[in-house]
């Protein structure tokens, strides 16, 4: 594995991380979700992503993650980077969702007691949340770090704006933000126009979720939808609606790109996104080993020719999709 600092920061995040939204949860195989975490670690993937609400039934990635963590990875604590958030609807009522102090406090406990972790590494305020004030959020995030709860604070899917303020206000507080996730890859390229920049210039990670379009940009929907796919799972939140013939036309050229640089489509996709220096490091989710291995072979290669990079802009060129 290859590690990159996170921003300015003194916190180094290696090239591909483990995202936990899908095939952790208690509909699927925990001994698969061992080994593919025990995988990972092996492999030097040394940072964990999770949320309250990953599962399915919510909250039961964090449990799943915590009992492996402690069968398996105990002595390991030290050398890992565990992240979780709190943003999306999680419990019923007024304060399981949205961007409140009372949801972030309770939901923090929550995913510490779920994961039997004494504190997260980098704890997330998962989406901007309108109804809030963003002071309130924001300062129950420092609050959290200043209990010692989390080491450091995430922001996820912020407009420009509302993080150049929270920015702001952090280091007015002395608590830095460490980090921005966001959706990033060759289909989904709104990032480049404004986050990217701002989080570069003012000194933040930058880490993408998604980027392998949650399996458009690799072969497996070449022929046709494969029935243990993500599209075919009755949870999944990719749908078959995604998978158009416009989308698929382009994911056909790149896989022959790829097949010329002698990899696959999953490694040319999360080579292209670490070929650039403003990505700290891609989070990968994988339902297999050999998935997760494929996606770790990328580091070998994450260099292109200006005329790759040409060819793969050029072939992409038409409306965006929205995965
Ligand atoms: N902050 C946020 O709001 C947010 C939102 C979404 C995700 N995330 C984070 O980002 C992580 C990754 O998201 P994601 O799961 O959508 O990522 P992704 O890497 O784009 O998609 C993962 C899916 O792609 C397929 N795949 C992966 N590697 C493959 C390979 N080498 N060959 C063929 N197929 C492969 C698998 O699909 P099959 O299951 O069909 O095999 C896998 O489940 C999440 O776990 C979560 O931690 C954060």
């Amino acid at each position: 594995m290859k590690y990159r600092f996170c921003g300015n920061s003194g916190l180094q995040l290696p090239l591909v991380s483990l995202g936990l939204w899908h095939n952790f949860g208690d509909v699927d195989d925990f001994s698969l979700a061992t080994d593919m975490i025990l995988r990972a670690f092996e492999q030097g993937i040394t940072h964990f992503d999770l949320a309250n609400n990953y599962g399915p039934s919510p909250g039961s990635a964090e449990t799943n993650f915590g009992k492996i963590l402690h069968s398996h990875l105990k002595a390991h604590r030290d050398e890992m980077v565990v992240s979780s958030k709190a943003g999306y609807p999680m419990w019923s009522g007024p304060y399981g969702d949205g961007g409140s102090r009372k949801y972030l406090m309770a939901s923090i406990d929550q995913s510490l007691k779920r994961t039997g972790l004494d504190y997260f590494d980098i704890f997330y305020t998962h989406r901007y949340d309108a109804q809030t004030p963003l002071e309130e959020t924001i300062q129950a995030l420092i609050d959290i770090v200043k209990q010692g709860k989390a080491l450091y604070i995430g922001l996820s899917r912020y407009p420009a704006d509302k993080a150049r303020q929270a920015y702001e206000m952090m280091d007015a507080q002395h608590v830095r933000c460490l980090i921005f996730q966001d959706k990033y890859n060759l289909l989904y390229r709104a990032p480049e126009a404004e986050l990217m920049p701002l989080n570069a210039t003012m000194g933040k990670g930058f880490i993408v979720f998604s980027p392998l379009a949650q399996g458009v940009l690799t072969n497996r929907y070449l022929n046709g939808i494969p029935e243990n796919s993500r599209v075919a799972k009755s949870h999944g939140f990719l749908k078959k609606t995604d998978i158009t013939p416009e989308v698929l036309a382009k994911v056909q050229k790149l896989n022959e790109l790829a097949q010329k640089r002698g990899q696959t489509l999953a490694e040319m996709s999360l080579a292209w996104l670490l070929n650039k220096k403003e990505v700290t490091s891609v989070i990968v989710g994988a339902s297999s080993v050999k998935q997760l291995q494929d996606n770790i072979d990328t580091i070998q290669n994450i260099d292109f020719a200006a005329e790759e990079l040409q060819r793969i802009d050029l072939l992409l060129r038409g409306p965006d999709s929205n995965r």
